[in-house]
């Protein structure tokens, strides 16, 4: 039973279960995850104590960036299943008490959607071409592209098209693969269709939709120079004044989308992909006629170190304390190198796409260990929280996957220098003691190939043992859903040693991390710990959820 007050939206408290369709369960036997291997695998999620999911793109693409290449948003592609497929699963999962997001990706489009088809074909100045921005180039034979700026990618971020008769044509803007053109977002007809296509999916009882690349979509009138340097890369959030990212104009964009998911009844949510310079910026976006929620990514990005965490929360909190915005928590993605490594590395920050230092020694165990403190951390702050597929089984990146098998397009676009996202996309670990373990019901060759050493790691291995990453991810997702300490919007700094975070919310309860040197002191009752408390300490690297003494006893009332 949830403890939490009826009167607190849905939204502000939620654990919301990332699935990246390709890698999380295959139902048709071809070694790619799909809808209905997700539909057969969602009682799992509810057991697992989950409040809703948030499904990565499905939609008609010809896959150059794992589905975000969109060509057609009212269509699942035929790899994943169909539009029934997917009404199917939205009622299946509401069925079973969870909600369900899903990705809209408004930036760009993909070159086979059907308006860049007709965009190329068209000449300079047409309306087809007026959905995008297509630009003449720079130099006598227009030979430079329009402007100096770059793909998130690698390389600069226009590619030149071919006329009909095999000349050099106009040059089209893409701030990510070049089979993602970035629509024009002062064109009437790009706004009146994204409206239509929340509208569609709305409409099937979608709860909420996670906006890709939100910061992206308005850009400089005029299309100036950024100032880049040969050997920039695309670090949006240290980005100031930037002609294209987070321009004012994107704030009417969502004003107008908050006001069409207001007129639904049952809390349509968004939650936005929004990499900016710092809290305020960020606070912008949540403005409450605005989009509802964004991914935290600067905790994220926080190193392994109680400093570094506590003005990551404090900041957070601050930031979103004038918005009114709910925060939220995150420790990966599918963009990011799974946390189990990074805490596993002499430098445990997340540095921006090639600048990782390389060749750092990796040691499980202990990024293990600090992955347990880490989610009982994350768990106990007020907010919603995002868990990405497979870490509540504690895989780690896969960093060797063959050169062969790669398919992210940094690969390609780095002079294959970065290997980019595979490694943290690797299809899930289900049952069995081989390769597909599961995930491929019928046996198929996953799509990347699963590590042996996962076979201690499926679910099924792991089920029923107490010590396991998923016996811990089950038991703390249980007491947050009935301890009453965890509602609310507050949390309260105890005074602890360097290395040490106290964190106290309502009703008795006490979160207590600790990530210095030596074991600390934590008395009170256990709830929880992600490593054993043995006469009273606390060891290293591991997090306590205790009771203190609070006049109102102990809960649950005895
Ligand atoms: C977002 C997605 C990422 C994708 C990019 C372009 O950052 O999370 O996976 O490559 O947008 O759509
Ligand atoms: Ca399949």
């Amino acid at each position: 039973m949830s403890t939490v007050p009826s009167s607190t939206p849905w939204w502000h408290t939620a654990v919301i279960y990332q699935i990246y369709p390709r890698s999380f369960a295959d139902g048709n036997d071809d070694g790619i995850g799909d809808i209905p291997g997700i539909r057969s695998r969602l009682p799992y999620l509810r057991d697992l104590g989950v409040d809703a999911i948030w499904v990565n793109p499905w939609y008609r693409s010809p896959m150059a960036d794992g589905g975000y290449d969109v060509a057609d948003h009212r269509d699942i592609d035929p790899i994943f299943g169909t539009l029934a497929d997917a009404e199917h699963l939205i009622n299946d999962a509401h069925a079973l008490g969870l909600r369900v997001l899903i990705d809209v990706v408004p930036n760009h489009g993909s070159d086979a959607h059907p308006w860049f088809v007709a965009a190329l074909v068209a000449a300079p100045g047409s309306p087809e071409r007026d959905r995008f921005l297509f630009r003449d180039g720079r130099g006598s034979d227009g030979e430079q592209p329009p402007n100096d700026w770059i793909s998130a990618f690698g390389g600069s971020a226009w590619t030149r098209t071919t006329t009909a008769d095999g000349l050099p044509g106009q040059w089209f803007l893409h701030l990510f693969a070049p089979e993602q053109p970035d629509f024009n977002w002062d064109n009437p007809e790009v706004r009146a269709d994204f409206e239509a296509i929340l509208r569609f999916w709305f409409d099937r009882g979608v709860d909420g939709l996670r906006v890709d690349a939100a910061a992206a979509l308005a850009k400089a009138p005029g299309l100036p120079d950024a100032g880049f340097g040969p050997g920039d890369g695309f670090a949006a959030i240290t980005w100031v004044d930037s002609p294209l990212w987070d321009l004012d104009g994107v704030h009417e964009i969502y004003r107008s989308w908050r006001s069409l998911a207001d007129g639904y009844p049952g809390e349509k949510i968004f939650v936005g992909e929004v990499p900016v310079n710092g809290s305020q910026r960020l606070a912008r976006y949540l403005r409450p006629d605005e989009l509802h929620t964004a991914f935290n990514l600067d905790y994220l990005k926080s190193p392994w170190d109680a400093k570094a965490l506590h003005s990551a929360i404090t900041e957070t909190l601050d930031g979103l304390r004038a918005v009114g915005a709910p925060a939220t928590w995150v420790l990966s993605n599918h963009d990011e190198t799974r946390h189990v490594t990074r805490y596993g590395r002499p430098d445990t920050a997340v540095y921006p796409p090639g600048q990782q230092p390389l060749h750092q020694q990796v040691d499980l165990e202990l990024g293990t260990r600090r992955a347990r403190a880490a989610i009982l951390l994350m768990l106990a702050l007020p907010g919603s929280c995002y868990l990405y597929q497979g870490e509540e089984l504690g895989l780690w990146e896969v960093e060797d996957l063959p050169e062969k098998v790669l398919q992210d397009p940094t690969w390609k676009r780095s002079g294959h220098t970065i290997r980019g996202r595979d490694g943290c996309r690797v299809p899930l670990p289900w049952s069995g003691t081989r390769p597909p373990f599961g995930f491929a019901r019928g046996g198929a060759a996953a799509w990347l190939p699963q590590p042996g050493a996962w076979s201690d790691f499926t679910v099924e291995a792991q089920s029923g043992d107490p010590d396991s990453m998923l016996e811990l991810y089950r038991t703390a997702l249980r007491l947050r859903r009935e301890h009453p300490g965890f509602a609310g919007r507050v949390l309260h700094w105890q005074p602890a040693p360097d290395g040490v975070l106290v964190i106290d919310r309502d009703h008795g309860l006490r979160c207590v991390a600790n990530l210095s040197e030596q074991a600390y002191p934590c008395p009170g009752r256990l709830l929880l710990s992600s490593r054993p408390v043995r006469d009273g300490a606390l060891p290293v690297d591991a997090t306590a959820w205790i009771e203190i003494d609070t006049s109102g006893g102990a809960w649950p009332a005895s």
